[in-house]
């Protein structure tokens, strides 16, 4: 058996496999599917320090290959994490990553200094979701914004930080420096593509926001791409994500220079996808040769 576990910047993974954050909720939802324990981490839906409401339905449009959604982050804010789903996940015995959000940079402080009492293992600051106004993507499409947002979520932790960029810039290395040089413990990538449907009879946008942000398995060449490009760029470890639906998927994440991988939507057809990446990833390993699976990051041929 391939020894399975991977330190992704300071947070012991017992293997390289999360969810998304947003595709998992907080895991209870999944309780009937997925033994959370057996997974690397739960990466848990965005969190923002009082609840918000979410974008106008629809929100969700189905899309060749993939899906667009526009939630807008709605969530019911950290007080409701601590006390009802964070509990929850230690008592299952689960790493567990928060998703940080915020409208302001002092938001997204605070959400931190609110969870350094919870047993929280790493989080993950979300300036990278396209589908707010404030916060999110406005944040990690500047390096100057980016960096500002990292640097203060590092003076309020010690806790591994793992910053998610979109791939809705020029040049996704650029953003993933700058959240080196303020102080990140690894990059995830890729967040969400923005994009739209159109409903040609009616004549109108899909979404009420007109545009949202793509995921599937139509991503995924974009986010190898991406994945490959910042781990030449950068020193930090890498989570991956886009379009993985199996331990194939995964392992060309790794090949490309990913350190764990998230799989997001393919949970919504498969609730046991995550799970189903994990032995994926270690049959892989078993019919390769592989001892370790640390063996397969970064290493492409090419
Ligand atoms: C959303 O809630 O709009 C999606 C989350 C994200 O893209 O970060």
């Amino acid at each position: 058996m391939a020894v399975m576990s991977v330190d992704l910047g300071g947070l012991p993974m017992k293997n390289p496999v999360t969810v998304a954050s947003g595709t998992f909720a907080a895991g209870q939802e999944y309780a009937d599917f997925v033994d959370v324990a057996k997974l690397g981490a739960v990466t848990t839906k965005g969190v923002s320090l009082h609840g918000w409401e979410g974008n106008d339905i629809p929100r969700i449009a189905e899309t060749p290959s993939g899906m667009l959604n526009s939630i807008g982050l709605q969530n019911p804010g950290v007080e409701h994490l601590c006390a009802h789903e964070i509990p929850w996940l230690e008592g299952q015995g689960a790493t567990i990553i928060v998703n940080v959000s915020g409208h302001s940079l002092e938001e997204y402080v605070a959400v931190i200094e609110r969870l350094e009492s919870a047993p929280v293992d790493a989080y993950e600051v979300n300036i990278s979701c396209p589908n707010v106004d404030a916060g999110g993507m406005t944040f990690g499409c500047d390096c100057g914004q980016a960096g500002r947002v990292v640097s203060a979520c590092r003076k309020a932790t010690d806790r591994p930080l793992i910053v998610k960029l979109t791939p809705n810039v020029t040049d996704v290395t650029e953003i993933a420096r700058a959240a080196e040089e303020a102080g990140a413990d690894a990059i995830s990538l890729i967040n969400t593509l923005l994009g739209m449907a159109v409903d040609a009879k009616a004549r109108k946008s899909v979404l009420a926001r007109v545009v949202g942000g793509l995921s599937g398995p139509a991503v995924k060449p974009v986010a190898l791409r991406m994945v490959w490009q910042c781990a030449k760029a950068v020193k930090l470890p890498i989570l991956g994500m886009g379009g993985i639906a199996s331990g194939e998927d995964a392992v060309e994440f790794m090949l490309a220079g990913a350190t764990a991988v998230a799989v997001g939507t393919a949970n919504f057809m498969n609730p046991r996808a995550s799970l189903d990446v994990v032995e994926g990833i270690r049959a892989f390993c078993e019919a390769e040769g592989v001892e370790d699976v640390k063996e397969l990051i970064g290493g492409l041929a090419c």
